[in-house]
C-alpha cells in the first residue's frame, strides 16, 4: 500500500478549472502538494490560485504536456470528454478514471447502470423517435437530454404527450429521457469518497433544496427519520463499490413520500451539496478527493456543528460585506468577473454555533 502512496510535495493535476477545481486545489496546497489545473480558458478561476495550463480537451499534444508535469490526475466536471481521460491515462494515473464519466456523462446509461447496481430510480424511457413520444407511458415526467443538462438546463416538465411532443421538438429532437415525476418529499444527496484500497467513507447525508432545477440550499443534519439516512449512506456506498472508483461520487437522490430512496443522478467528483463540509465537517470533500486520488487514508467526516449552505447565484453575491458581518456566516467566493443570472458565485455556510 505504501509504495503506491503519492506523497506531499507531488503535484496533482485537475481537468477542468472551475469553482470545484479552484476548491480542490486549495485543498491539496493546505496538505503540501501543488495543483496544475487544465481547461480551454484563459481566465480559468482556479487559475487565481494555482498554475493552470491552457489547452483543448482535444488537444493531445497539450494533454501530454500536461500529464508530464503532474503525479495523478482528476477531474472537476464529468463532461470531460472520454477521450481526454484516455489520452492521460496513457501518461499517469486517472482518478477516479473514464468509467464513471462513461455512465455519467449519458443519463440513459446512467440509470441502467444505477438500475444494475441495485439502485431503485424513477420509471423511465428512452425517447429517440416520434413513435417513443406516441408510445410514452411515464407521464407526467420530466423529460431531460441525454447529455449536457446542468442546474435543470435541457430540461422541462411535461404533463401529457401533446407536451412531451412539443419539449421534444424544443430540445431539438434529441436523445432525450422521460423520467416519472418523483412527488418526493426530500432531496438528499450522498457524497462517499472511496480510497486504493477500497475502502470507502460517505459524508453525513444532507437535505437539499433545488429551485428552477439549481441548488439553493443544503442542510445537514438532514433531520430525515434515520432509516432514511442509513438507506441513502448504504445506496452512496453501493454505487461508489459498483464503478470500483478512486475518489469521490456525490449521488443525489429522492426520497419518496412513502419513504423509499431513489437514485436521481451521480457526480463523480466533489458536488455543490457538499461544500459545507470545508467549515463544518473534520475532512472536507476537496481534502478527501486529495487522500484518495492519493492513496492517502480516508479522513473523519464528523460534523463539527449543524449547518445550511446557501448558493449565491448571480447578483446574489453583491450581498458579501452582509455575509462578512455575520458572526455565524461563513463566506466563499469563486473569483468569477461577471456575474450573470444563474451563475454560480459563491456560496455561504451557516454554523449553527454553541
Ligand atoms: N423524475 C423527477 N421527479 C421529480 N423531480 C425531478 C425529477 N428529475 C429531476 N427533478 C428535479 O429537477 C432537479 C434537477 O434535475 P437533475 O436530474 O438532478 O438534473 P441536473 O443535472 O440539472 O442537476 C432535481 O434536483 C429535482 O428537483
Ligand atoms: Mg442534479
Amino acid at each position: 500500500m505504501r509504495d503506491r502512496i503519492i506523497p506531499p510535495g507531488a503535484t496533482i493535476g485537475i481537468l477542468g478549472a472551475g469553482q470545484l477545481g479552484r476548491m480542490t486545489a486549495l485543498a491539496a496546497a493546505r496538505l503540501g502538494y501543488k495543483a496544475l489545473s487544465y481547461s480551454p480558458e484563459a481566465d480559468a478561476i482556479a487559475g487565481q490560485v494555482a498554475p493552470h495550463m491552457q489547452g483543448e480537451y482535444d488537444d493531445t499534444a497539450a494533454l501530454a504536456r500536461f500529464a508530464a508535469q503532474v503525479d495523478v490526475i482528476t477531474y472537476e466536471f464529468e463532461n470531460v470528454p472520454e477521450a481526454t481521460v484516455v489520452a492521460c491515462e496513457k501518461h499517469k494515473p486517472v482518478r477516479p478514471g473514464v468509467r464513471p464519466i462513461h455512465f455519467a456523462q449519458h443519463r440513459l446509461r446512467e440509470k441502467a447502470f444505477f438500475r444494475q447496481a441495485g439502485l431503485g430510480t424513477a420509471a423511465y424511457q428512452a425517447i429517440h423517435t416520434l413513435a417513443d413520444v406516441a408510445g410514452a407511458t411515464a407521464l407526467p415526467g420530466i423529460l431531460k437530454t441525454c447529455t449536457d443538462g446542468y442546474d435543470g438546463k435541457g430540461q422541462a416538465r411535461v404533463a401529457n404527450k401533446e407536451q412531451l411532443a412539443e419539449s421534444w421538438e424544443k430540445l431539438g429532437r434529441r436523445e432525450c429521457i422521460l423520467e416519472a415525476l418523483v412527488d418526493f418529499q426530500a432531496e438528499v444527496s450522498a457524497i462517499v469518497a472511496r480510497g486504493l484500497d477500497g475502502r470507502t467513507r460517505c459524508f453525513p447525508i444532507g437535505l437539499n433544496d433545488h429551485r428552477d432545477g439549481i441548488l439553493r440550499t443544503t442542510t445537514v443534519p438532514s433531520g430525515l427519520p434515520a432509516a432514511v439516512v442509513t438507506e441513502a449512506e448504504r445506496l452512496g456506498v453501493r454505487l461508489a463499490n459498483s464503478l470500483e472508483l478512486v475518489g469521490l461520487v456525490a449521488l443525489e437522490m429522492f426520497v419518496t413520500k412513502d419513504g423509499r430512496v431513489l437514485a436521481n443522478e451521480m457526480a463523480p467528483r466533489p458536488h455543490n451539496s457538499g461544500h459545507w463540509t470545508i467549515d463544518a465537517c473534520t475532512t472536507s470533500q476537496f481534502e478527501q478527493l486529495v487522500r484518495a486520488v492519493c492513496g492517502l487514508p480516508l479522513g473523519a467526516v464528523d460534523v463539527l456543528a449543524p449547518s445550511r449552505m446557501e448558493n449565491l447565484i448571480g447578483d446574489e453575491a453583491n450581498d458579501w460585506l452582509r455575509y462578512l458581518s455575520d458572526p455565524t456566516a461563513r463566506l466563499h467566493l469563486y473569483g468569477k468577473a461577471k456575474a450573470r443570472p444563474g451563475r454560480k458565485m459563491g456560496h455561504v455556510t451557516f454554523l449553527t454555533l454553541g
